[in-house]
């Protein structure tokens, strides 16, 4: 038979739907010195929910974000993945599911295939060419494979970052203040950019915004931190109303 063409009954088994990750953090702390950056925050995450993090500056929400995928070490209490604590997995592994986009784009010098490349490689996988290929058109950059990344803006750096995280196919997402730096035109390509990659990948998603429109478009639920604590959670429209 043509492998090409797709059979009438499919004998592989039925494969469950994809779903993304579930976080639940108990008591969870961290504090440096005598500061406590995040203060017994406990909250769930729901598989493929997008939580959007709110607050005033210096309230902790990127301190709290690290913590989802263990950038930064808990001083207390725990963070369980999927039920268990996770502990349980090596970092590098965690740190493959749990992507992370920061508010610039940290991409190292050379070309953007070559960032795109760097987390699978440090797993000793080799992306093809194609595969690179379809990352990028996926972001909204074909053709760009070779380009250096010196010479992108900062919405096409941010695309890039993007798709050096989802080469990784993790299955949630951590993003702090994607489109901050962004102009409003850019930033809202890229936020429905970011929406559409979730849904289709049904990934559970954090995002911390100073963005109240932003938060109240993406996401359902928010909570929201003061002084490390976190003080309200719930549908996104009452959690901005208390802010
Ligand atoms: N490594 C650190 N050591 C000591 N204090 C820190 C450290 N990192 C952050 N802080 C402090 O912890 C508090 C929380 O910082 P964090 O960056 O999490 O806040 P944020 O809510 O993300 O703020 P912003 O909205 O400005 O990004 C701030 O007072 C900050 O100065
Ligand atoms: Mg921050």
């Amino acid at each position: 038979m043509d492998s090409r063409r797709k059979p009438l009954f499919d004998a592989a088994p039925v494969t469950p739907a994809r779903r993304g990750l579930k976080f639940e953090t108990r008591d969870l702390c961290r504090a440096v010195g005598a500061k406590r950056l995040v203060d017994d925050v406990s909250v769930e995450i729901a598989p493929g929910e997008v939580l959007a993090v709110v607050g005033p500056s210096g309230a902790g929400k990127s301190s709290f974000l690290r913590l989802l995928n263990r950038l930064d070490e808990p001083t207390g209490g725990s963070v369980l993945v999927d039920g268990a604590d996770y502990r349980a997995i090596a970092p590098r592994d965690l740190r493959r599911r749990v992507g992370m986009v920061m508010q610039t784009a940290y991409l190292f010098p050379g070309s953007v295939a070559a960032n795109i490349a760097f987390g699978p490689r440090q797993r000793g996988d080799v992306l093809a060419a194609e595969e690179i290929e379809a990352l990028l058109a996926r972001v909204g950059l074909p053709g760009f494979a070779a380009r250096d990344v010196a010479a992108l803006s900062g919405g096409e750096a941010q695309r890039v970052s993007l798709a050096r995280t989802l080469a990784n196919a993790p299955e949630a997402l951590l993003l702090d203040e994607p489109t901050s730096a962004l102009d409003e035109t850019a930033a809202r390509a890229i936020e429905e950019l970011i929406l559409g990659i979730i849904r289709e990948r049904a990934m559970t998603c954090v995002i911390v915004t100073h963005n109240k429109p932003q938060a109240a478009r993406i996401a359902a639920r928010a909570m929201l931190m003061e002084s490390g604590k976190l003080v309200a959670v719930g549908p996104t429209r009452e959690v901005l109303h208390a802010e």
